[in-house]
């Protein structure tokens, strides 16, 4: 086994509260790993820690072996590692294609094209590839504004897999989504992750969602890893259901 993201020890600490007290866990490739918890419980800024949004306070990421804590988050795009926001990051009042090839452009860091405007880089060809891989053709002149929330969702995905990613991370990318759409969007994670063997951490409070698509799951309570396992571990273990299943 390959191991492409190994977390060791991470903390970060905001003032006086330990947001992500001492957390450790590895994902292996072509894993979908889940992270559950409670609201408040650390989630996001782990991501934030493990992307370089966040210095964490404390511990060390690794990515393929490497290194990689406290770099930028366009030097993390362009080894391959991307992520999604728990809020959208959808441009509003560019078409569902330009919102594609900006997030091509952004993963390659590719300043020069951007100030130059749109000359290609073969990013045209990618964005109508995860046109039709997300089902987006009869939207893709559409402003991302207009569209409904859920599809916008479904495009703030599609931007996290222009840069053909390695290990993407996804905040949420089921929240507020109607059940159709939840259904489409698990169906194409599991796709992307077959076919390229691209690696997933999703966060997400959906249960079904997790525990269909996800071949382990990371519990997290108070800043702190209370459990990780299979999703029918998870659902046995009588911690995880006194802190978090419960009901
Ligand atoms: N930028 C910040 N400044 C101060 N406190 C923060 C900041 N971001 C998150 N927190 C706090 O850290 C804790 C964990 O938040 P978060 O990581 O967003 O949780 P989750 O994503 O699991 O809901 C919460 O108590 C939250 O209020
Ligand atoms: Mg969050």
């Amino acid at each position: 086994m390959t191991t492409v993201l190994e977390i060791s020890d991470i903390k970060k600490n905001f003032g006086g509260i330990k947001a992500v007290d001492g957390v450790s866990f590895d994902v292996q490739e072509g894993e979908i790993l889940g992270l559950i918890g409670p609201n408040g419980c650390g989630k996001s800024t782990l991501f934030n820690c493990i992307l370089g949004q966040l210095q964490p306070s404390a511990g060390e990421v690794k990515v393929d072996g490497k290194v990689v804590t406290g770099f930028r988050p366009s030097d993390l795009n362009r080894l391959g590692v991307s992520r999604t926001f728990q809020l959208l990051q959808v441009f509003p009042k560019l078409s569902v294609r330009e919102n594609l090839i900006l997030a091509g452009q952004e993963h390659q860091g590719n300043m020069l094209s951007r100030l130059l405007g749109p000359s290609d880089a073969g990013l045209s060809k990618a964005a109508d590839q995860m046109i039709e891989f997300f089902k987006l053709g009869h939207l893709a002149g559409e402003l991302a504004g207009g569209l409904s929330y859920g599809q916008q969702k479904l495009l703030d995905a599609a931007m996290a897999f222009m840069g053909g990613p390695r290990l993407v991370l996804l905040d949420e990318p089921a929240g507020g989504v109607n059940l159709t759409m939840l259904g489409d969007l698990k169906a194409r994670l599991a796709e992307i992750n077959r076919e390229k063997r691209a690696t997933f951490v999703v966060i997400e409070h959906n249960m079904e969602f997790v525990m269909s698509l996800c071949s382990r799951v990371v519990v997290m309570a108070e800043g702190k890893v209370l459990a990780i396992g299979t999703p029918a571990e998870i659902r046995a273990n009588s911690a995880v259901i006194d802190a978090y299943l419960g009901h």
